[in-house]
């Protein structure tokens, strides 16, 4: 088989597939080299030089050994290749050439106020990175002994792991906490309106409180509460202080108010437990005339239009979803999940940056 792909295939076209297998193989080194950039500081120490500096400067200020810097080129040669950093050729105050390193739109994201470096710590965790390995096994596997690819490989399942290990908890919990720092404040400027009007609110699953926060500081008539379970409710301190926070289980009962906000939660269930949920919504709610909503902030699949980036991050996001049983669904697995648990079916979708879309469903 080789021996005949070496006669049919063209030498670049042969490199070039070379390429793409070793790059697939080794795409974790391009995960763990961001994570090291992060735990180093990298991002900050180039942002607070004014979004410009050389390895030598680098170096110094994340306190690299002076040994290990040619290693720490290394780091900064792939993430500059992949986009994470840019790398022009400048002159250091000898005169000398040397390589400038600076942010990129990527990059950017992990610096200054809103950020999302918090996500790094639990997406690249062992314990995550770790469920990937048990994957054949679970093809092979029958579903209901399986369980999730996380359960698979760990023995019980992500939630029950974070409810006994704190610093998984606070990972999770911190990488939640950026994202809806960030991403809500997008969602206000954008598509406030879903919100105005509301006298009442319920985040379902959420977390620390983040997002409510927000809602609650631009809306403060609406009454904002928040649901989540006992270990997470738990680790709230007195600072989330103008929320209500209650210990409870959205699989038995949602305490009522003029919406529901889930977001970020049904890409982690099936479609069963999607509608389970979406029903237990639905008993909280008033009637759509009287103004009652589920507002779902998730990814709606297909918006990619031939763009191969967007595409991929679909495809991985949809993927990685998979050790919790999760997944990311497309407008036609939604709209099945909005009708098996009873809601109308002129539901509205509101993209705010690609597939990240904001759903209003009605009763
Ligand atoms: C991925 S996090 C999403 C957090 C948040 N909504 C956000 O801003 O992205 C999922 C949340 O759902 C919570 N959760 C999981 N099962 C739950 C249940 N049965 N009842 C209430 N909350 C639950 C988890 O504890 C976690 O905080």
């Amino acid at each position: 088989m080789t021996l005949r792909l070496l006669a049919e295939v063209s030498p670049h076209d042969l490199l070039v597939g070379l390429a793409e297998l070793q790059n697939h193989l080794l795409g974790y080194v391009k995960s763990m080299a961001l994570k090291c950039a992060v735990d180093l500081g990298i991002p900050n120490a180039i942002y607070r030089r004014g979004g410009a500096a050389t390895l030598a400067e680098i170096a110094t200020d994340t306190a690299v050994h002076p040994a290990k810097v040619p290693d720490l080129q290394r780091v900064m040669e792939l993430l500059s290749t992949s986009g994470i950093f840019s790398a022009t050729a400048g002159e250091d105050s000898g005169g000398f050439g040397v390589v400038v390193y600076g942010l990129t739109t990527a990059s950017r994201f992990l610096v200054g106020w809103r950020n999302l470096s918090p996500m790094v710590p639990f997406l690249v965790s062992p314990v995550v990175v770790s469920s990937f390995f048990s994957m054949c096994d679970w093809f092979r596997s029958e579903p209901a002994a399986a369980g999730s690819l996380f359960e698979l490989a760990h023995g019980c399942s992500q939630r029950d792991m974070a409810g006994k290990d704190a610093a998984l908890n606070s990972a999770l919990n911190d990488y939640v906490v950026a994202d809806s720092q960030l991403f809500l404040e997008v969602i206000i400027l954008d598509k406030g309106r879903i919100f105005r009007g509301l006298s009442s609110l319920i985040d379902v699953g959420g977390g620390h409180g983040a997002a409510t926060q927000i809602i609650a500081r631009a809306f403060p008539r609406i009454k904002c509460t928040v649901l989540d379970l006992p270990h997470v409710v738990g680790q709230v301190t007195a600072c989330d202080g103008e929320l209500h926070f209650i210990a409870g289980d959205m699989f038995e009962s949602i305490p009522p108010a003029d919406a529901v906000l889930l977001k970020n939660i049904l890409h982690e269930w099936g479609d069963e437990d999607c509608v389970k949920i979406l029903q237990r919504c639905k008993e909280a709610i008033p009637s759509r005339h009287a103004g009652g909503k589920v507002i779902i902030i998730d990814m709606v699949r297909g918006s990619a239009k031939g763009d191969s980036k967007i595409s991929e991050m679909e495809a991985i996001q949809n993927m990685f979803m998979m050790h919790v049983n999760g997944m990311e669904r497309g407008e036609n697995e939604w709209k099945k999940i909005f009708s098996d648990a009873g809601f109308s079916a002129d539901y509205k979708i509101m993209p705010i940056l690609g597939p990240l879309s904001v759903i209003e469903i009605y009763p």
